[in-house]
């Protein structure tokens, strides 16, 4: 299978084409990415010069380049977003380009080419804050910042394009993923560069915010199973089922580390913060997968790769 990926020099992205071109020999894949700040060419080192990989500069809303990259694939999976809530609060313009605008261009190019399969890559956080029990892939969408909003609209933009031209649209929606090569401002990564070097460690209001954790090679496998045997059209959820507030995150990585607990400083809190985010993934386990890898062995592998990198 020959397949473009969008996005593939951010977190996700890399450990999925990692992953693809390790456990599928005849596979190629053509990597679309702005390099914008999140964007690391280093992510991908180890396969760079590997003849079934490629790399194109661009981005996902240049209609002229995206159907030429395009051209010839048997999929897509669409990685390529501006990720970070706190930006898109701070500035939402470059959130709705990427994240709608961007999906817009590339569903059209789909379209035009006939590619038999497209993945979009969403979030558990178009469902909103979850109060209790959890969210299934029938839920209503209530995102809360520019940034899920974005992505929401795109979901139900390529829902659309299933509905109105048959486009082969398959989405995941998963939980807050951790892991190597993130960039270290989401919360783990950010925390463990943060005690490395001794430094205070920001938790938002009170730290009760709860986020369930997915290890990112899980989050590739799931995808992987959604981009050959999911049903076109569905939506599947992803999550592990490790409910955390981000204090206990915090505890568990200072923990690790053998830092003190005092490194812990509350700052004012982020503006719509969602409480809570909970999904319930029965669908995808349809396919046969489930989460393999738990918190605190996830934790280890993350925190031994930072403490390489750093
Ligand atoms: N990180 C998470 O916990 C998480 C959870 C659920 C869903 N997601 C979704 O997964 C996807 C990947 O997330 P991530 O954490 O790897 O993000 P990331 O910020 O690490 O990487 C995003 C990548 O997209 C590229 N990019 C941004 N705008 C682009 C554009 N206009 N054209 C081409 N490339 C562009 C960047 O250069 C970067 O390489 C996103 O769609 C995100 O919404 C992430």
């Amino acid at each position: 299978m020959k397949i473009l990926i969008t996005g593939g020099c951010g977190f996700i992205g890399s450990n999925f084409i990692i992953h693809t071109l390790q456990k599928y020999p005849g596979d190629s894949i053509i990597n679309l990415d702005k390099l914008t700040y999140a964007g690391n060419p280093a992510n991908l080192a180890e396969i760079a010069n590997n003849p079934r990989y490629s790399f194109v500069r661009g981005d996902v809303c240049d209609q002229k380049l995206v159907p030429q990259v395009m051209d010839g694939c048997d999929a897509v999976v669409n990685f390529a977003a501006e990720s970070h809530v706190d930006r898109s609060i701070t500035g939402p313009e470059p959130f709705l380009q990427a994240n709608f605008l961007g999906v817009g261009v590339v569903l059209e190019a789909c379209r035009q080419l006939k590619i038999p399969r497209f993945v979009q890559i969403s979030t558990d956080e178009v469902y909103g804050s979850i109060a209790q029990g959890s969210a299934d892939e029938q839920a209503p969408l209530r995102p809360s910042s520019p940034y899920s909003a974005s992505k929401a609209a795109a979901d139900l933009l390529c829902l659309a394009y299933h509905t109105t031209y048959h486009l082969p649209v398959l989405i995941t929606r998963s939980t807050n993923n951790y892991g190597p090569r993130q960039y270290p401002e989401k919360l783990i990564p950010l925390f463990v560069s943060l005690s490395l070097s001794g430094k205070p460690v920001p938790l938002y209001g009170r730290g009760e915010n709860q986020r369930d954790w997915l290890f990112v090679e899980d989050n590739c496998q799931a995808i992987d199973l959604v981009l050959r045997q999911g049903k076109e059209g569905l939506v599947y959820n992803i999550g592990s089922g490790n409910n955390l507030t981000n204090t206990e995150v915090a505890k568990s990585i200072l923990t690790l580390l053998n830092a003190p607990l005092s490194l812990i400083q509350s700052v004012t809190d982020r503006p719509g913060h969602d409480w809570r985010y909970a999904v319930n993934w029965d669908r995808i386990k349809t396919l046969g997968w489930q989460p393999t890898v738990d918190f605190k062995e996830g934790l280890k592998i993350t925190i031994d790769w930072y403490q390489r990198k750093l």
